[in-house]
């Protein structure tokens, strides 16, 4: 089955050609990171217009890139949630007008969802289930307890913001470039993560939910502090902050995973999310451990794109078995499972 991906939930329109949920054929991605990089974030507005420019262009070439036509497609999967609204709005109804043009059946992915397919399809063997699995993207930091493809838990979220905003937030702070995520990685390299004791939030009573907004604030008040005190931030100290500031930050999501490891003693953990790209991260996992099997999704399948959204399209539609209905709306929040009680 010829499966075309549509992805357009932020600030990257992807169209994708997979074949039965595991062999990318084509994966076209454009990114508007030139558009949104001079307000350090992006600008809902300006996301729309700019799907609305490229989203046939990128299908154009997806097609090329693959060799096939439209009509060769067998479904048009798409992400319709979560996401911003018009963003959103724009692939929803591309995929329906090509469904309707062309008489095929389409169906509606959770773009988290998929960002957990990713390291799914990118497993040269399908991994022991249940299995843990973690998202942590610009826009969603969650733990998961996943039972089967579509059949999930909700062990934990973020409280404020996501892990990626708050690398955006802190690296636009230490006047870096957006998306903030790879420069602070690039930066702390040659920190010491030691030097400043920062620490992300908890929450009582809920010690699998994060909080990154604190994070965020006490590097702030650091800051001001260096320079209130020296009248500038040297290029030592800028590396120290963004060292310790991303330690912080995987030092809580770390102890999550070692937690629900021991409690639920899971044997697998599936990565996936625009965050999971940061080398540090992958090596601090795997040493810190060493008995849980990780997998991550290969390159070009972490940060936002379509060919997990056609991948997930096919298993869904195995499950669902018909193609979704024409009243399937964008939607700016998609639950991913009830909150788990106990396993
Ligand atoms: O998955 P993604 O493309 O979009 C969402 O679904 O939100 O993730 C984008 C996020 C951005 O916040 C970006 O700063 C972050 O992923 N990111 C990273 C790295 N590469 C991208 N964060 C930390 N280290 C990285 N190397
Ligand atoms: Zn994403």
């Amino acid at each position: 089955m010829i499966v075309l991906g549509i992805e357009s939930t932020c600030d990257e329109t992807a169209c994708a050609l997979v074949k039965d949920g595991q062999e990318i054929l084509s994966n076209v991605i454009s990114s508007q990171i030139d558009l949104h990089r001079h307000y350090g974030g992006v600008v809902p507005e300006l996301a729309c217009r700019r799907h609305v420019d490229v989203l046939l262009p990128v299908l154009d070439k997806a097609l090329k890139d693959a060799s096939l036509s439209l009509s060769e497609v067998d479904l048009i999967a798409v992400a319709h949630g979560p996401g911003l609204v018009g963003a959103l709005l724009l692939g929803v109804q591309a995929a329906k007008a090509l469904a309707f043009a062309l008489d095929k059946p389409f169906i509606g992915v959770n773009h988290v969802e998929a960002h957990l397919y990713a390291a799914w399809m990118s497993a040269k063997q399908r991994p022991p289930l249940p299995a843990l699995g973690l998202v942590v993207s610009g826009g969603h930091s969650s733990l998961l307890h996943i039972d089967a493809i579509g059949s999930y838990r909700l062990i934990g979220q973020t409280a404020d913001d996501a892990i990626g905003e708050a690398f955006d937030k802190a690296a636009k702070l230490l006047n870096l470039s957006y998306p903030g995520g790879p420069e602070i990685e690039k930066l702390a390299k040659e920190g010491d993560s030691q030097r400043f004791h920062l620490k992300a939030g908890k929450i009582k009573g809920r010690p699998y939910d994060f909080s990154f907004s604190g994070l965020k604030t006490a590097l702030l008040y650091t800051y001001q502090e260096i320079m209130r005190s020296q009248g500038n931030c040297d290029q030592q100290t800028r590396r120290d902050l963004a060292a310790s500031f991303q330690k912080a930050a995987f030092d809580s999501v770390i102890d999550r995973l070692k937690l629900a490891v021991a409690e639920f003693g899971y044997q697998t953990i599936l990565f996936g999310g625009g965050v999971t790209n940061n080398q540090t991260l992958r090596q601090r996992i795997r040493n810190e451990l060493p008995k849980v099997q990780t997998l991550w999704p290969e390159l070009g399948l972490s940060l936002d794109n379509a060919a997990m959204i056609a991948g997930l399209g096919y298993e869904r539609f195995k499950i669902q078995g018909q193609s979704d209905p024409y009243t399937l709306d964008a939607l700016t929040r998609i639950p991913l499972g009830e909150p788990i009680q106990r396993l």
